[in-house]
This record gives structure tokens, C-alpha cells and sequence, in this order.
């Protein structure tokens, strides 16, 4: 299986903010992400990437600390970060001991991210470092897609994004259930050589998560099916979920 984190290399890194343009609900989870903790709070992104959401928020007076794998993302981060408002850590939040100096009253851990951890018990590690970095009565937000739909996939699925004019990107996703392992192929076509990168993902479905979470010593507090708090219901795409700390 191919290392996770070749996928955020330096052509995904140079392409990703095209994949999710500002304003790509970006808007709605700063909103919602106000509604846990008031500008000044200090703030956790696990996965931070390219500061999609977390610049935004250190622009609106919030402490952002972020952890990323990839030295590419944090590369752009840092480009977009000009004032250097994030403060940002190279590491893996799905080995045991991450520490970013804990007591958050905010953790955050969007668009799919936590399926990057391809075991169940690489899925465990990340909410127990979670849970450690949380403050008593803080929250942890994880966005992430139900995979129902795709849980059934038995041929490859193929898709196609726009990037800019002269450019996109084909996707490829290829399931096996009885993992719950999702390889995705992205192949960007630039007018220059095609370039592929490949990422599996391990999928839960929410109420795995609910018991991977309770494990960890988490506990559910709301889902909603969008960062505009729609209802969650059995035909929801994806999921937002608020945990706090069990005790
Ligand atoms: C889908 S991107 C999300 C980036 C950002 N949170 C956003 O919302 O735009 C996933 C990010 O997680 C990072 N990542 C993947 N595996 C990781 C790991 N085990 N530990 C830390 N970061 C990881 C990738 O490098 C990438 O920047």
C-alpha cells in the first residue's frame, strides 16, 4: 500500500487550493466553528493543510495551532499565512503521544481527514490524541462523508473536476468493503505530462465513529448534516459531529 502522505505532494499541494476555492463552504464552518469558541481561543486543526480554515480563523482573532504530514501543504500554508498567525507542527496524529500543548477548547478535523488513518486502531490513536488535547468542556469537530453510497461501489467510479481553464483532474475511486478501504486516483492534466497521485482511506460510518470516539473517552453531543447545522437524516451525505470529553 502506498504511504499515505506521498499523496500531498508538491503538484497536489500547487493544485489543491483550485479543488476547494475559497468560499467552498469554507464560510459556513467558520460560522459554525464561532458558535464553540470566541476569537481568542486557542484552536487545534489536526490535518491542517494549505490553512484553508485555519488562516481565516487566526485572521478572526483565534490562536490556531495545526498539525500537518506534509511538508508541501505546510508549505502553502505558509505562503498564504503571511503574518505567520499559525503556529504549525510537522506530525502524524494517528501515532499515540501527539502534543500541542493541550487544553484546547476547540479541535477540529475536516473534510475527511480522519479516514487518512487506515486502521481501526490508527483511527483510535487519533481520537485518544483528541481527547489529550482537549480542554474539560472544549469541543472537537470532525467533518466527514457518510460512506454508504460508496460502501456498495462493487466497479471503479469515475469523476472529473475542474481546476481552472486550463486544467483538471480525473478521479478514480475504487472500494473494498470488506476493509472499508477507498483508493482514490487523482490524475491532473495541465497541458503538461499527466501526474497521478493514489490515497487510501479507511472509512467509518458515523456510528462506528460514535464507538471508536466513546472508546477514546469522547462522547457525542450533536450531528448535523452540513456546516449550516441541517438535519442529519439517512439520506445526509456527510456528517458534522460535536464531541466533547466523556467525564
Ligand atoms: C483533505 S486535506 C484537509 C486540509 C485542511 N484541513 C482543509 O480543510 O482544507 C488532509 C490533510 O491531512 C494531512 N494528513 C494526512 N495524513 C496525516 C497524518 N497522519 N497526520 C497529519 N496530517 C495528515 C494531509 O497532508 C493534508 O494536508
Amino acid at each position: 500500500m502506498i504511504a499515505q502522505n506521498a499523496h500531498y505532494n508538491e503538484k497536489m499541494a500547487s493544485v489543491y487550493e483550485q479543488m476547494y476555492p475559497i468560499g467552498f463552504d469554507t464560510d459556513a464552518a467558520l460560522e459554525f466553528l464561532a458558535t464553540l469558541a470566541e476569537p481568542g481561543a486557542r484552536v487545534l486543526e489536526l490535518g491542517v493543510g494549505t490553512g484553508r480554515i485555519a488562516v481565516p480563523m487566526a485572521e478572526r482573532g483565534y490562536r490556531v495551532f495545526g498539525v500537518d504530514a506534509s511538508e508541501s501543504m505546510i508549505a502553502k500554508l505558509a505562503e498564504r499565512d503571511s503574518k505567520g498567525e499559525v503556529t504549525v507542527e510537522l506530525g502524524d496524529f494517528t501515532q499515540p503521544g501527539l502534543d500541542m500543548g493541550g487544553d484546547f477548547p476547540l479541535v477540529t478535523l475536516v473534510l475527511n481527514t480522519f479516514f487518512v488513518a487506515v486502521s481501526r486502531e490508527a483511527q483510535l490513536n487519533c481520537l485518544r490524541n483528541v481527547r489529550d488535547q482537549l480542554a474539560p468542556g472544549g469541543r472537537f469537530v470532525l467533518e466527514a462523508f457518510d460512506p454508504s453510497p460508496y460502501h456498495v461501489l462493487t466497479k471503479p467510479d469515475l469523476s472529473m473536476r475542474f481546476l481552472g481553464e486550463n486544467a483538471i483532474m480525473l478521479d478514480t475511486l475504487m472500494v473494498d468493503r470488506s476493509q472499508q478501504l477507498m483508493v482514490a486516483t487523482h490524475t491532473i492534466l495541465d497541458g503538461g505530462a499527466p501526474q497521478t497521485t493514489q490515497h487510501v482511506l479507511r472509512y467509518a460510518f458515523p456510528q462506528e465513529i460514535d464507538l471508536l470516539a466513546e472508546l477514546a473517552g469522547l462522547r457525542l453531543v450533536e450531528r448535523t448534516a452540513g456546516w449550516r447545522k441541517e438535519p442529519f437524516t439517512a439520506l445526509s451525505p456527510r456528517h458534522v459531529s460535536v464531541f466533547e470529553r466523556a467525564e
